[in-house]
Formats: structure tokens, sequence, C-alpha cells
């Protein structure tokens, strides 16, 4: 929990004032339904409606991709607001007029230097986009039109100019007031002992980079002609974060096309939106990251990769295709042979021949294969087989056995191989571990702990369940409080949500998930102590059955607690002996749940 910026009581009353079924209701078509409020998740890709809104308990979760919170929560995820910027919307929209805010002197400062950079980069691109279109920028114009760019896609994505002066921008941004270290912050400028603050981008065509708010978050620059190096990013900075973001997604995720296209570059994304496919975007000048699959999810179940035709392309295809398939959103390809890019194809081909492209696109397993058949000699029995069974390995990574069963069809047929055989392939491959990759970004992320962690985080879990049941069912709290004291739980937040629960019930009788989450304001906070608050278990269990759930929790925490203590216990005879008998004590309980 970080300090606050607003006291509890204010932070509390623009919460209380803001229905969070109306708010929602204002971004997402909420439908009733019983006492809940439901529609299609907002921060997942789905067709039937797993998103649900309590109008009683004023929080909204998703049983399908586990998001969940308060209203603020909601502002946070959703417009991508900080904390206090969630609470000053909202007080905004119940106009309820805000104390000067309360915030520590770092809290002032970091929030400061996020809006002054997000200033600082409009200020810029800005800046850019006129040079552009002045004297300075003559040569830069003449490179984007001569790459075929219309006035039109040049304001529209909002192109520019960095000026060959190197501190050209630095003296700018001076002049507006801003200084050397917000700069550099911004990753605008770099600063060399000897010679001082310098521009990072000069002599450049600027790419001002958008989030889906709107905000220019950084920028790419690239050189006309051939120096090198291509292009320079901005670093990732307070305000950018390049594993979660894509150029071009604040004008795909408008656009009518079905479907999002994925390709390598700054050029091709801007070259297709001229082209009418206005549902291009691109990473920035990284490899696919997990964080952007799982950004894309939210706005569509349908993928296209247009990478480059060549090795390097070829290479990154297959690599998004394992992330994609590892996140369940199936991609296909589109062949751009024998053009090198989407730019290129379009430029000498023009839209009839992209769009026949894309009808074409083969799925991101059929293309695996067919990248797999040209390192094989087929003529060869021996590397026929080779390439047989790679393939068969391939497809036992496809989960659904129907689609799996189809491709197992459409491959044998393709490449002359006995399906029956083909069948048997795939199987010894063991289809119930499909979907782990060999891969090692994902053996990183699959890898089990030590034993020693793989047991703490049991214990987490064991405080998170007890602590959701607590929060279900307050009758619960007058029982399980006689064992378990706040200090019991050895997560820090989870002690400290324990703590208002108690507190809660004893002033109140019941316990408001909501207010709870007042007291948290990052995001990751937010999602943490927002799992623990989801209402369904997904099975009914009896009496007897709960009875022995909750004692078994609450033994398993007292029991890990006890422990911590004896380890702190040195030389203290007695608090040894006392806590003995307290373990002792704590087998023998049991709890009984009406
Ligand atoms: P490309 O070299 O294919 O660039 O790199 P491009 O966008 O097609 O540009 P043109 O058409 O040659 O002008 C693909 C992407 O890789 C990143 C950039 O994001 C680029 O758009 N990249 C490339 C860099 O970040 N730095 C480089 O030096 C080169
Ligand atoms: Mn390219």
């Amino acid at each position: 929990m970080i300090g606050l910026y607003y006291s509890d009581e204010v932070v509390e009353e623009v919460r209380a004032r803001n229905d969070i079924v109306d708010v929602i209701g204002s971004y997402v078509n909420l439908k009733h339904k019983g006492n809940s409020y439901t529609a299609c998740c907002p921060f997942h890709h789905e067709k039937t409606p797993s998103f649900h809104v309590s109008r009683e308990r004023q929080m909204y979760h998703c049983f399908g991709c586990g998001v969940g919170g308060n209203v603020y929560t909601f502002l946070m995820e959703h417009e991508n607001m900080s904390f206090p910027e969630a609470v000053e919307s909202l007080a905004e929209r119940a106009g309820v007029s805000l104390p000067e805010r309360a915030m520590s002197k770092d809290e002032r400062k970091k929030e400061d230097e996020r809006s002054r950079i997000k200033e600082m980069n409009k200020i810029a691109a800005g800046y850019f986009h006129y040079l552009l279109k002045t004297e300075h920028g003559k040569n830069a114009l003449e490179y984007l039109t001569k790459r075929g760019l219309t006035e039109e896609t040049i304001t529209k994505f909002g192109l520019g100019y960095s000026d060959k002066y190197s501190d050209d921008l630095y003296k700018y941004l001076k002049s507006k007031g801003y200084n050397d270290e917000e700069m550099l912050k911004a990753g605008l400028i770099k600063v060399d002992e000897k010679y001082g603050a310098s521009d990072r981008f000069w002599n450049r065509v600027m790419y001002p980079i958008i989030d889906p708010n709107n905000r220019v978050i950084g920028f790419g620059g690239r050189v006309m002609g051939d120096g090198t190096p291509k292009y320079i990013n901005s670093q990732d900075t307070p305000v950018f974060d390049k594993s979660r973001n894509l150029y071009g997604l604040n004008l795909a995720k408008k656009s009518k096309r079905k479907g999002i296209i994925f390709c390598e570059g700054y050029m091709d994304v801007i070259s297709m939106h001229q082209a009418g496919f206005d549902n291009a975007v691109a990473s920035l000048g990284t490899a696919l990251t997990v964080g952007q699959v799982n950004l894309i999810k939210r706005y569509t179940d349908r993928v296209y990769l247009a990478y480059d035709s060549d090795d390097a392309g070829t290479k990154a295809a297959l690599r998004a295709l394992s992330i994609m398939r590892e996140f369940e959103l199936p991609a296909r390809v589109i062949s751009l042979k024998p053009y090198k890019d989407p730019d290129e194809l379009i430029q000498t081909e023009g839209t009839q021949e992209f769009e026949k492209r894309i009808e074409e696109a083969i799925s991101g397993i059929m293309f695996e294969i067919g990248k797999l058949e040209e390192g094989f000699d087929q003529n060869d029995p021996q590397e026929r087989t080779e390439f047989q069974k790679e393939a068969a390995k391939c497809l036992s990574k496809i989960m659904d056995p129907l689609e799996r069963n189809n491709y197992i069809d459409s491959v044998s047929e393709k490449y002359g191989i006995d399906k029956a055989s083909l069948k048997e392939a795939v199987t010894a491959f063991g289809v119930s571990k499909a979907g782990i990759i060999d891969n090692s970004v994902f053996k990183q992320q699959e890898r089990r702990g030590s034993p020693q962690e793989e047991k703490e985080k049991q214990n987490l879990k064991s405080e998170r369940v007890l602590i959701t049941w607590l929060i279900n069912d307050e009758s619960l709290i007058p029982k399980v409080c006689l064992y378990l004291q706040p200090e019991d739980f050895f997560d820090e937040v989870y002690r400290d949500v324990v703590k208002m629960i108690y507190e809660q019930y004893n002033t109140n009788s019941k316990v408001e998930p909501a207010v709870i989450m007042n007291h948290y304001h990052s995001m990751e906070e937010h999602e943490k102590v927002a799992s623990i608050m989801q209402q369904d278990f997904g099975v009914e269990i009896d009496e007897v059955e709960r009875s022995q759930a909750v004692t078994d929790l609450v033994k398993r925490i007292k029991r890990k607690s006890i422990q911590k203590q004896l380890e702190g216990a040195g030389t203290d005879l007695m608090l040894i002996k006392r806590l003995m008998d307290e373990k002792k004590a704590i087998e023998k309980i049991i709890i009984n749940v009406s």
C-alpha cells in the first residue's frame, strides 16, 4: 500500500457516489441478469459473456480472464489511468469537489513526472510535424512523398522531422520550461559529461508512437537513405513500455475490417493503412511479446501475420506463432512472396493483390509445417521420415481434438503421408502435453520452483483461499478470528486485507470488498487483491465439506505462522513453550460452518 493522495474518506465518498454499474455501463454494453450485470469482457476477447458486475458488492469480475476490482480498478485498467486520475475523473463525474491533493512528495513527483513526460512528448511530436512542413523539413517531406505517402497519411500518423542541429528539440523544450532531467527521463535527449545535452533524434523522419488513448508515448526515427542505424526508438520510460504497446493500434482499434494484421515495420503499417488495411499494427523495434499478444486479445480473435518474407522475417513469424498458440490466439500467415514486405507488395501490386493475399492466408500450423518441409530432402526416405516426425510433433501441439484431426487430414493429403500412421505418430508425441511448447521463453515461465518455493506458493494459496471464503461468507469471520490474527498471515498484502475485513466486520457486521480495494493504488496491487475477492468457487459443496475445508485452511496458516515465530524465538524458553502449546492446540480445532 502506498501513501494516499486523497484521504480514505474522500476516496470512499467518490467511490460510493459512482455506482459501478453506471460507470462500467458507459463503456461496456451490460445486460441485466439475476443479481448481476454481464457483458463480453472488455479485457479479453470472447463470444459468450463471462464479465460480471455486481451492484450489491460494487465489484466486477471476469470468470474468463480473471480480472476484477472496484470502480477505480476498472478505470485504471480500461482507461489506463493512474489511481489519482481515476479518483479525479470519478469525482468530476459525480460532482464531488476534491480537496488539494494530499500526497507524499514522492508520489507527487512520480505523478507529475508522468504527466509532464506525456505533455512533453505531445509538444515534441507537434514540433516535429511542424518542422516537416517548413523549409527545414523539405528533404524529409520529399523522402516520405517519394515513398508514396500522401499528405493525408502523413497527417494521420503525425509524421515529422527532427532537425539536423543536434540540440534543436532540446532548445525548444527548454524554451517551453522543461528541464534536462525530465527530458532525459522522457528519452528525448542524451547527456554527455563532456559535451552536455543533445537530442536523441536528429535529422530523422519521425514516427510518433501513440497509445490507444491517443497519447504520444514515444518515437521511432528513421534515417533518410541508407545510414545506420536505420531506426532509433525511444527507450522504455515511465510512460512507454514497448512490450505492452503496438504501433498503429490507436487507429487499428477503430477499424471495421475483420481481425488485426501484424507486420514488422512502421512503414508497413503506414503503407497498409494508406491502402485501406487500417487494421495493421507492428511491434516497436522488438520481437513480439506476450504482453502484446494479451493486449491484442482484447480487440480480436482473428490475427494475421504479414511478416517480411526473408529468413529473419520467417523466424520472427515462427516465434510469434508459438507465442500466439500458447495464449490461444490462432493466427494465419499472409504470403508476401516475391516481395520483401507488405509495403513493397502494396507499392508494386496494389490493394487488390493484398486483399487476395489475405484471403489466401494459411493457418499458422500449415505455415510451420511448410517451413519444416523446406529443411528436408523429400527424395531421401530417411529425411522424409524425419520431416514426417517433425510434422507430427507440430500437430501434437493442437489442443482441440477436432481441430487436430482436421489438420492431420490436411497434412496427410498435402504431403502424401499415410493418415493412420500420421495419427499414430501424433498421439505418440503425447497430445496431453500439447501446448507446452519446446521453447525456452516459456520454459522459464512454466518452470516449477524448488520444493521450498513450491511450499511457499502453497502457503500463499491457503491464505488467498481463506480470505476469499471470509469475504463470501461473513458468518465465518467470528469463528476464524478466534484462531487467526492478521499477523498470522505471511503475505503482507493479505495481512492488511484481513485486518480490514476484521475491522469492517467489527464496526458494521459486514464486509465491503469495494471499500477494501480503495486502499490500493497500483494496478499490480489491485490485480492481486481483486483476485481474492471473486465470488464463485465453481463448485457447490455441503456443510461438512465446507467445515472441513475451512478448518484445514486455518490449521495450515496457523501452523506456518507458529513455525515462523518458533524460528525467531531464539532462546526465549517461555515463548517457545507457549508456541508449542499453541501448536498442539491448533491441531485439535474444529470449525463448524453452517
Ligand atoms: P525494417 O528494416 O523492415 O524497417 O525493420 P521498415 O519499417 O520496413 O522500414 P523501411 O521500409 O525499410 O523504411 C522492421 C522494424 O524493425 C525495427 C523498426 O521498428 C522497424 O520498423 N527496426 C529496424 C529498428 O528498431 N531498428 C533498426 O535499425 C531497424
Ligand atoms: Mn521492412
